[in-house]
C-alpha cells in the first residue's frame, strides 16, 4: 500500500517532494512531466475551456499527509493560497490516524434536475399526469442522454412539487418536476441539463402549462458523503492543555458554532478551507459543493455548524461531517486539467463516491485543526510561525537560514520582508 506517512517532507526541497512523491506513488511519465513542467496547463488547452482567455492563474499546490479513510492511505492534493491550511489538515490526521483513522461512507450518487412550470390550468390534474406517465418521461430522459444508462447510471425517478399553492400572484404558484438521476462518476450538470431540456415538451404537453427552467438543482442531497472519527483525548493534549480540556473546548466551540450563524460561517469556512483545495485540484466545481454545502448546513430551518463534536461513552471526542457532494472524477476539467489528472492519479484514481468521502474526512480534520488551536493557543501562533517561512523565503533565506529567519521574525513578533531581509543582512555581516 502506498502510504501517505512521508516524514521529514516538509523540510525538502520543492525539487526533493516532486521526486518523493513521484517514486513513491509510481507515477506515470506523463504526470511526471506535468509535475515538473512551469506550465502544465497550456495557454492553448485554457483557450479552449473558457472564453476571452489572457493567460492561466497557477495556486499553490500542496499534499496534505497523514490520512488514513477507511484503513487507506491517501496523500491528498490540495491547491490553496492560504498558509496552514495544509499543515494543520497533515498535523491532524496524524492524530486521528494513531486513533484508527476516518471513516467514511456514502450515499447513491443521484442527482436532481428540476423542471418548472407555470400557468397550468389545473395543478392537481397537472401533477398526477406527470406521475401517471413517469415510465414515459424517464425513457425520453434516458433516451436523451444514453452513454449514461450505459455506464450503469440513468434516471431512474421523478417527483412532483407544487409550490405556493395558495399564492394570490399568477407569478408564484408553479409545479416544479424533480427528475432523479444516478451520475455514476460524473458531476453530472451536462448529463442533467440535456435531460430536463429534453423532458420540456413532454411536460408541456401534459400539464398544460408553460416550462420555463430546466436546470440542474445544486442542492444535491441525495448525493451524501459522511464522515466519523473518534479520537481518545490524550491525543489531543498540547502545551498548557490536557487531553479533556482541547475535548471540552472543541464540544462547546462546536456548541457556539451550532447556536449562531455568525459563527457557524467562519466554523464552516474552515471545514471548506479542507474542501475547496481537494475540488479545485481535482478540477470540480467548488461553487456547486460550496453552493451545497452551506444550504444543507441550513436544512433544520437555521443555519448551522456543518460538523457535530461530542463525547461518546469511552470519554472520546467523536465528529462527524455530512454535506452533499456534487463531483465527479470524469468529464469536466477533470479530465482536461494535467493537475487534475495528476491530483487525481496521486489519489489513486477514486471513484466519484470515494472522492467525495476523501473530500469529507479532510473537512473533518480541517475543522477539528481549526477549533483545537482557538481552543488552546489561538490560531495566529501556529500561523505565524508557518507563515514566518514564507516571509523568510520571500526575503531570499534559503537552506538552513530560512528556519533561523523565520524563528528569530517570531521571536520579534514582526513577520514581514523587509525585517527578514535586515536579519539576512546581519546574519551574513556576522558570518
Ligand atoms: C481561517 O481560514 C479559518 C478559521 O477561521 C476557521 C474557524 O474559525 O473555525 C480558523
Amino acid at each position: 500500500m502506498k502510504t501517505s506517512r512521508i516524514p521529514g517532507f516538509y523540510n525538502m526541497t520543492v525539487e526533493d517532494r516532486r521526486k518523493t512523491i513521484a517514486k513513491l506513488y509510481a507515477l506515470p511519465e506523463e504526470q511526471v512531466d506535468y509535475l515538473f513542467s512551469t506550465e502544465p496547463l497550456k495557454t492553448g488547452t485554457a483557450d479552449k475551456m473558457i472564453e476571452n482567455v489572457i493567460g492561466t492563474f497557477p495556486l499553490p499546490l500542496g499534499l496534505g499527509l497523514n490520512f488514513l479513510i477507511n484503513d487507506k492511505d491517501y496523500a491528498v492534493p490540495m491547491a490553496i493560497e492560504e498558509a496552514s491550511v495544509v499543515a494543520s489538515a497533515s498535523y491532524i490526521a496524524k492524530i486521528a490516524r494513531s486513533a484508527g483513522g476516518f471513516k467514511t461512507e456514502a450515499t447513491e450518487r443521484i442527482m436532481i434536475g428540476q423542471i418548472q412550470v407555470v400557468g397550468c390550468p389545473d395543478m392537481h390534474a397537472a401533477k398526477q399526469a406527470i406521475l401517471n406517465e413517469k415510465a414515459e418521461l424517464l425513457e425520453v430522459a434516458n433516451a436523451a442522454y444514453p452513454s449514461i444508462a450505459a455506464r450503469g447510471g440513468g434516471a431512474e425517478g421523478l417527483d412532483v412539487r407544487i409550490l405556493n399553492e395558495s399564492s394570490e400572484s399568477t407569478f408564484s404558484q408553479m409545479l416544479v418536476v424533480h427528475l432523479y438521476v444516478d451520475t455514476c462518476d460524473a458531476m453530472g450538470a451536462n448529463i442533467i441539463n440535456t435531460m430536463v431540456e429534453a423532458l420540456a415538451p413532454t411536460v408541456e404537453k401534459l400539464t398544460g402549462g408553460k416550462v420555463y427552467l430546466r436546470i440542474l438543482s445544486n442542492y444535491a442531497d441525495r448525493c451524501l458523503a459522511r464522515a466519523t472519527c473518534s479520537i481518545p483525548p490524550h491525543l489531543l493534549e498540547s502545551e498548557g492543555f490536557s487531553g479533556e480540556e482541547v475535548r471540552d473546548g472543541v464540544i462547546q466551540a462546536y456548541q457556539f458554532a451550532a447556536s449562531d450563524p455568525y459563527r457557524a460561517v467562519t466554523h464552516n469556512k474552515g471545514i471548506m478551507n479542507g474542501i475547496d483545495p481537494i475540488v479545485i485540484a481535482t478540477g470540480n466545481d467548488w461553487r456547486a459543493v460550496e453552493a451545497g454545502a452551506h444550504a444543507y448546513a441550513a436544512r433544520n430551518g437555521h443555519y448551522g455548524s456543518m460538523t457535530t463534536w461530542s463525547v461518546d461513552e469511552k470519554g472520546n471526542l467523536r465528529g462527524e461531517l455530512e454535506l452533499p457532494m456534487s463531483i465527479g472524477t470524469v468529464g469536466g476539467a477533470t479530465r482536461v486539467h494535467p493537475m487534475a489528472k495528476l491530483a487525481l492519479d496521486i489519489l489513486g484514481n477514486p471513484s466519484a463516491s470515494e472522492l467525495a468521502q476523501v473530500m469529507v474526512a479532510v473537512g473533518l480534520a480541517q475543522n477539528l485543526g481549526a477549533l483545537k488551536a482557538l481552543v488552546t493557543d489561538g490560531i495566529q501562533k501556529g500561523h505565524m510561525a508557518l507563515h514566518s517561512r514564507s516571509v523568510a523565503i520571500a526575503a531570499g533565506a534559503t537552506g538552513e537560514m530560512i528556519d533561523i529567519v523565520a524563528e528569530k521574525l517570531v521571536q520579534l513578533k514582526e513577520v514581514r520582508v523587509g525585517k527578514a531581509e535586515e536579519i539576512l543582512v546581519g546574519c551574513k555581516n556576522d558570518c
